[in-house]
């Protein structure tokens, strides 16, 4: 007869919840109150649009960054984005002489001479990049002069400032900015 109870009981309190997270109501436990008792939180959980911090919908950030004629720096020298954003980077070389290549590399602090040194050793075919170098965060392909090439990555989930080089040879120590991740 308790049992019999319970089990009502049990199904009463799946049907108020509406979607439960087990279609078979469990008689020991039952449906799990929401774990994060928000307070003044309607019973019948509307479906109402996810506005809340809880589960932030990934951010998209678009950026456009260019080399500056015939130069070695990028035209923006600082960059933000929000933690965990998905980023759509385009860079365009805008050099004409024909020896000045560029990428786009966001490293980890303090590593961009490794990142560099790391992706000289591969040389052009690679893009002076080793993408086995785990400093390296994200990067662009070779932009030869008059190109565009483009990167889609996630940005770090820790907040903070992150450089970004061209690994291009002799360019690193000049063509730099950072990116910085706010919370
Ligand atoms: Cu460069």
């Amino acid at each position: 007869m308790r049992t019999l109870h319970i089990a009502l009981l049990t199904l009463a309190l799946t049907a108020a919840c509406g979607k439960g997270d087990s279609p078979h109501p469990v008689e020991t436990t039952g449906p799990a109150p929401t774990t994060n008792a928000a307070p003044a939180t309607p019973a019948t959980a509307a479906p109402k649009p996810e506005t809340t911090a809880e589960a932030k919908p990934v951010q998209h950030v678009e950026i456009q960054i260019a080399t500056v004629a015939n130069t070695m720096t990028f035209d923006k020298t600082k960059l933000t984005v929000p933690a965990g954003a998905e980023v759509h980077l385009t860079l365009k070389n805008n050099a004409t002489m024909s020896t000045l290549g560029h990428n786009w590399v966001l490293v980890k602090p303090g590593s961009q001479e490794s990142v560099a040194a790391n992706g000289l050793k591969l040389g052009e075919p690679a893009g002076y990049i080793d993408v086995r170098d785990k400093n390296g965060l994200a990067h662009t392909g070779l932009a030869k002069p008059g190109e565009t090439t483009d990167v889609t990555f996630t940005a770090p989930t820790e907040p903070g400032d992150y450089p970004y080089i061209c690994t291009f040879p002799g360019h690193y120590m000049m063509m730099k900015g950072v990116l910085t991740v706010t919370p």
